[in-house]
């Protein structure tokens, strides 16, 4: 199979708010032919096949480079729709449908036959999302279909808010992209397991855990920076593989002394740095840096759009220094505890960080 199947992907441009009906169209008329097209959602960008078609959920596993134990989630227009995929639509879901559906919020449920194994990666859950984006709704109320749709990025690469995002990483390994603008969420939704007692978060996201608890009572947390060794048994298959990383390493780091950042000037290293402080002393040409806001739903909307956009000048190495630990920053940990090659409590010098290949330039 060649790299780029689809020699050139087409863009189509499409009014976020109000997308034109025939453009949507013509991408869900290449759902239903089992194809596969990225979409926005308010989260990230998805890229999706008919959850019911084997061969065209197939296609997004080749695409993405994703290993076949990693379930996809499954987007429904409506909750109606939703509940012909599982045998587990009871008052909690409805309660939390009601609250949280149409948005950023996954549901894991049992599933029933008609979903494809490779969906579900064998298993006898189904993830379950409905989108909340404009686009999105059109595309899957135009499809009439369950849609499959993982982040639309190579897999362990970070996942995409904007179409430029989806082009970088998928050229020509898909037919199609939506371009409708930029995912505003900016980072995935969260996923809850309705299969213990009490519910746990499987991946923090869009809706925290103060959110679900106010429905649900107790939720607990599976998270790298949580982990409750006695619920492995629902541990989501995605959480065990390489997720969201830019290309150059990412390290995480506390608070960057003024002495530090000033040392970056000798090294002519290129450094990518990302924070939500002010910094307020003049910085070396060589150290790029992406502001942050200081809220989490605000950093969660530039994070991946952060991540990109230092990639993309060539940074040798990018530092990001620790946001606060209040329980509305989960998500934002959680996606930088996997960006990140490495945590690091105290700071070296610089070129020991480089990836070895390149230490010797310096
Ligand atoms: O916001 C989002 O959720 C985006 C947009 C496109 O909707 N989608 C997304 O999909 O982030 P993906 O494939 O990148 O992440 C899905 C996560 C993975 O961690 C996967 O392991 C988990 O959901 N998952 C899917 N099905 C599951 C299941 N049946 N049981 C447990 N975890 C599941
Ligand atoms: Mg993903």
């Amino acid at each position: 199979m060649p790299d780029t199947p689809y020699g050139k992907t087409r863009r189509i441009r499409v009014d976020s708010q109000h997308p034109e009906p025939h453009l949507i169209a013509e991408a869900a008329e290449l759902l239903r032919q089992g194809e596969i097209v990225a979409f926005p959602t308010e989260t990230v960008y998805g890229l999706g096949a008919n959850a019911l078609n084997p061969e065209a959920v197939a296609k997004i596993f080749t695409a993405k480079g994703r290993p076949a134990d990693n379930p996809l989630i499954v987007h429904t227009a409506n909750v109606e729709m939703a509940r012909g995929l599982t045998s587990g639509w009871n008052k909690v879901v409805e309660l939390l449908a009601q609250k949280f559906m149409p948005g950023p919020l996954t549901l894991v449920l049992p599933k029933l036959p008609e979903i494809p194994n490779i969906v579900t990666a064998g298993g006898d859950t189904v993830a379950i999302r409905i989108p909340r984006h404009p686009v999105a709704q059109a595309l899957l109320h135009a499809a009439n279909l369950p849609i499959a749709a993982p982040s639309a990025n190579r897999s362990t690469l970070t996942s995409p808010t904007t179409a430029d995002h989806v082009l970088k990483s998928l050229e020509g390994r898909i037919p199609l992209v939506i371009d409708g603008g930029s995912a505003d969420g900016g980072i995935e939704s969260t996923v809850l397991h309705l299969g213990t007692d009490p519910p746990t978060i499987l991946r923090p996201g869009l809706i925290t855990i103060e959110e679900l608890q106010d429905v649900l009572g107790i939720v607990q947390t599976y998270a790298p920076i949580n982990i409750n060794p006695n619920i492995s048994i629902v541990a989501s298959p995605g959480l065990k593989h390489k997720h969201y990383a830019p290309r150059s390493p990412l390290y995480l780091v506390n608070r960057l002394p003024d002495d530090y950042i000033d040392s970056i000037n000798a090294t002519q290293i290129r450094v990518g740095l990302i924070t939500h402080r002010r910094l307020n002393q003049p910085l070396p040409a060589n150290l790029s840096l992406y502001q942050m806001p200081p809220t989490p739903e605000g950093y969660a909307s530039q994070l991946y759009t952060a991540l990109h956009t230092l990639d993309d000048t060539g940074a040798a190495l990018l530092l990001v220094e620790s946001p606060p630990e209040a329980p509305d920053w989960l998500a934002i940990h959680d996606r930088l505890n996997r960006a990140a090659k490495e945590i690091l409590n105290s700071l070296p010098p610089i070129h020991t960080l480089l990836e070895p290949s390149l230490q010797s330039d310096t």
